[in-house]
């Protein structure tokens, strides 16, 4: 079994004073348990986590999920009458998304607003996000793509799910694949039921607009990319339609509910930086051998700025009384069609069987990772919740 992962070291670059054709300038600092060097050494686990926390609120959440969903949300209502079976089939993970979306425009990614003021790179904020929009790529939304772009597993054929994982205690990729895989194949049986051939979908114009507007205006800046699917084949449908529900539904809840239980203590998880690294022979380096918590608290975010942080996060974390969840429909009349119907019940059965895996292997002490030193285990994954603060449920839609 393997142990835990730890960090051996850390690299934290500036820009160069004079341009950046001169590059970053660069120093790396390694582990440290006591004196001046660990204080050092707890300054740069809090920088990193600052960093992060920026990329993860601005990147892995609001632009991977919420903002790029918006644009299938649109060409769905424009361009699929609701009786069309692939509006049937998307319409439940679009629920109040463009609500959540039109308030985050208000308060909370407009200029000046929370997340400027709350978190790294602060005014840069959207800035950042629109940059890393230009090498957005749909096709690499896919979890075992994602996954294999990102070297934690590669290509096998005779593993379940198409890719064999490098880190086998991997919790996000573990779950996050059983649900994938059961999305997929509850997309295709409900595809197979209204498609039977290739023509079939080159010859749906309802189909052929939306996925015309999808691309040349919702992800307009991005229509000449060459990753697009062509929407020519019954492959091309169900992988797409697996992709827009896998970013609204477990995507979406694995980076958001579990926002307020891994990162509501602040002093774990600061998400702004006021200092730089103090030098040798500074003041401030002086005060890390004498008062080290000090210089810490003065670094790390401040007071009112973590109010407001832990507020939000807080707020998002938490599922509203009335979420629907993946395997659920809050209108049962939604089809008529018994084929459709029974994909759908096989679908919630198959969902209910991983979740109960989940548990077990979360018991099971043989997956370290799955539980960490703290004794937390990983739920964020586990379809059903209650409403609330729970850590757990994935909401069939972006709402929050
Ligand atoms: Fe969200």
């Amino acid at each position: 079994m393997m142990e835990p992962l730890k960090p051996i070291a850390i690299e934290l670059s500036l820009p160069h004073e004079e341009g950046d054709e001169f590059g970053a300038i660069s120093k790396v600092y390694s582990p440290a348990e006591h004196g001046v060097e660990g204080t050092i050494w707890e300054l740069a686990k809090a920088y990193v986590a600052v960093n992060d926390s920026g990329y993860h609120q601005l990147i892995s959440h609001f632009l991977n999920t919420h903002a790029v969903s918006e644009p299938f949300v649109i060409a769905t209502n424009r361009q699929l009458s609701v009786l069309h079976p692939i509006h049937k089939l998307l319409e439940p993970h679009f629920r109040d998304t463009m609500n959540i979306n039109a308030l985050a425009r208000q308060t909370l990614i407009n200029a000046g607003g929370i997340l400027e003021s709350t978190v790294y790179p602060a005014k840069y904020a959207m800035e950042m996000s629109s940059v890393i929009y230009k090498n957005w790529n749909f096709t690499e939304q896919a979890l075992p793509e994602d996954l294999k772009k990102r070297g934690m597993a590669v290509e096998d054929p005779k593993s379940a799910h198409g890719v064999r994982l490098l880190i086998e205690d991997y919790p996000y990729a573990v779950d996050g694949l059983e649900i994938w895989s059961a999305i997929k194949e509850w997309v295709r049986d409900y595809c197979s039921v209204y498609y039977k051939n290739d023509e079939m979908i080159q010859k749906d114009s309802e189909l052929q607009s939306w996925w015309k507007e999808v691309r040349e205006e919702g992800h307009g800046d991005l229509k000449d990319a060459t990753w697009w699917p062509k929407m020519q084949t019954r492959e091309e449908l169900i992988d797409s339609c697996t992709i827009i529900i896998w970013i609204a539904s477990a995507l979406h809840a694995a980076v958001n509910f579990g926002q307020y239980p891994y990162a509501g203590y602040l002093p774990n998880r600061p998400t702004v930086s006021r200092r730089f690294m103090p030098e040798e022979g500074s003041a401030a380096y002086e005060e890390l051998k004498s008062n080290p918590d000090k210089a810490f608290l003065k670094t790390i975010t401040a007071q009112l700025q973590t109010l407001l942080g832990i507020s939000l996060i807080e707020i998002l974390s938490r599922h509203s009384s009335d979420e629907v969840y993946l395997g659920q429909r809050d209108n049962h009349e939604w089809t008529a069609d018994k084929k459709a119907l029974e994909a759908f019940e096989k679908f919630g059965k198959k969902l209910a069987k991983i979740e109960d895996n989940m548990f077990d292997m979360n018991k099971d002490g043989k997956w370290k990772n799955r539980v960490g030193p703290v004794k937390v285990p990983y739920t964020l994954l586990v379809p059903t919740s209650a409403g609330g603060l729970t850590g757990r449920g994935i909401p069939n839609s972006v709402s929050i």
